[in-house]
């Protein structure tokens, strides 16, 4: 069996009322088609998905031309049938079989996909059904007496007695490639919607008494689609609490699982416990034994074992060794890079830079463009000047190094190792191995300076 897969997503997404293509809206930070993307190269790798595509299909190609795919335009979108048969030319001449899918049906699973593939008789038609409460809007499955599917009938076109129906079409069919290509040009628009129906091929399938066999999808969610925010809002809440779910039976803690979002491919050791109103978003990687506190946000960052983020911390590609504290209020930039033991505090800043073990940058600074050795203690409102309004330089500073608080380090600039920076020094030229630097910027001191300031504002006033 070789099988074309061909994903749906020409259609405009009127009621999302967005300028953004539906399949382009995210959820959990990845655009709805590439999760149908990513499944259909899971269940048939060898063969490039066909999509079509109609509205704004500019930004649609432009978003997915990483992937091997092969786009269809449908110009004018006259239904499903439609769709598919603007795919004819482009099947692939090896493909034996046709598995249609949507892009705004971000979470059919493979393992669904994959049970439909492999329980249909090879000269039958599979077709994925579902049994709903509230079936409204959807096509629903019309049965015999001796329950063999006979045909769709879409809402629109269906009588009271087919509206109490509670098995639907989901849309997803797994069709050999020889009948469905003599089929498609075959439909035709007589309906409510002046529509080609891809669900009249059942009509045909029918008649040629070709065998039709359904299956349902493990999960209800599987076949949901997004047509606005609503939808789309609770299948993110749906996703999130399955991912969730996932790493809490890995032996993660979540104080509240409602109170976390996974936005991106993330991996966690054991016994890690994340806080509530945390984000993790792209490739993120967190060691075990790692505490995450409240309101942080990690993106594109790695995290060694028993690495402690104190909350409001914002970190975002950073690599960080084990038995690091960050935070609380941290804000650690693309480019740093902690060793094992170093500490940084509150309202500090890192940007592109390497910190030594146990170096400590505990309270208000910023370091950017900087090397900085083991064992280094940076003091309160530290500054490194790394920019001069037209390029970047680098501070270097040695292990040991002891730089006193409210000082500033002008780069380029290397600080040797064991040098000790006296408080509020602006450092401007390379300092020797165990020097002291100090700015000589004396103390001036007037005595009574208050009371005669004070006299003078009150003659004024006499004035
Ligand atoms: C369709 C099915 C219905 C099923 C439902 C499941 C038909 C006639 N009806 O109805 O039985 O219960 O899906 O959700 O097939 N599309 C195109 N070009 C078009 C029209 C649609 O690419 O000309 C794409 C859309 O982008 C979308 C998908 O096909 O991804 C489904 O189209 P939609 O209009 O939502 O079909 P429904 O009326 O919901
Ligand atoms: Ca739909």
């Amino acid at each position: 069996m070789t099988i074309q897969t061909v994903i749906l997503a020409a259609g405009q997404g009127k009621r999302m009322h967005s300028n953004v293509p539906k399949v382009l809206h995210t959820l959990a930070g990845k655009p709805l088609l590439e999760y149908v993307i990513d499944t259909a190269l899971t269940v048939s790798p060898d063969l490039s998905p066909i999509i079509v595509h109609g509205h704004q299909s500019e930004l649609v190609r432009h978003a997915f031309t990483h992937y091997p795919i092969q786009w269809v335009e449908q110009k004018e979108q006259q239904g499903t049938g439609h769709a598919l048969l603007q795919t004819l030319p482009q099947l692939a001449s090896a493909a034996t079989h046709v598995l249609i899918l949507y892009g705004d049906v971000p979470l059919i699973s493979t393992t669904t996909l994959q049970r439909l593939i492999d329980t249909t008789p090879t000269a039958a038609l599979g077709i994925l059904t579902a049994t709903l409460n509230t079936p409204e809007g959807y096509g629903r499955i019309k049965r015999d007496a001796q329950n063999r599917i006979m045909s769709i009938v879409e809402e629109k076109d269906a009588d009271e007695k087919d509206r109490l129906i509670k098995e639907i079409n989901t849309g997803i069919y797994y069709v050999p490639i020889q009948q469905l290509k003599r089929w498609l040009p075959l439909l035709n628009n007589q309906n409510q919607q002046k529509e080609y129906y891809l669900t009249d091929i059942i009509l045909q399938a029918v008649a040629e008494e070709m065998p039709i066999h359904a299956i349902q999808p493990d999960m209800r969610e599987e076949i949901s689609g997004v047509n606005d925010r609503s939808q789309l809002a609770s299948l993110e809440r749906f996703y999130q609490s399955q991912r969730i779910m996932h790493f809490m039976q890995q032996g993660v803690t979540f104080y509240d699982p409602a109170r976390v979002d996974i936005r991106g491919e993330v991996s966690f050791g054991r016994d890690v416990t994340v806080d509530i109103n945390v984000i993790f978003e792209g490739q993120v990687k967190i060691g075990k034994g790692c505490v995450i506190g409240p309101n942080t946000i990690i993106r594109n960052t790695i995290l060694g074992e028993h690495v402690e983020i104190k909350a409001n911390s914002v970190i975002d590609g950073a690599e960080i060794a084990a038995h690091v504290i960050v935070g609380p209020f941290a804000r650690l930039r693309p480019g740093t890079i902690i060793a094992a033991h170093a500490h940084v505090g509150n309202f500090v800043e890192i940007k592109n830079s390497v910190i030594g073990e146990k170096t400590k940058i505990n309270h208000l600074s910023y370091v950017g463009d900087s090397e900085l050795g083991r064992s280094v203690n940076i003091g309160a409102g530290t500054i490194t000047c790394n920019y001069d309004g037209f390029n970047k330089h680098k501070t270097i500073i040695g292990d040991h190094v002891q730089v006193g608080s409210d000082t500033t380090l002008i780069a380029p600039l290397v600080i040797e190792e064991n040098a000790y920076i006296a408080t509020a020094t602006t450092v401007r030229k390379n300092v020797p191995a165990g020097a002291l630097v100090f700015n000589t910027r004396d103390q001036q001191v007037r005595e009574g300076w208050r009371e005669a300031y004070d006299k003078k504002q009150e003659k004024k006033c006499v004035k």
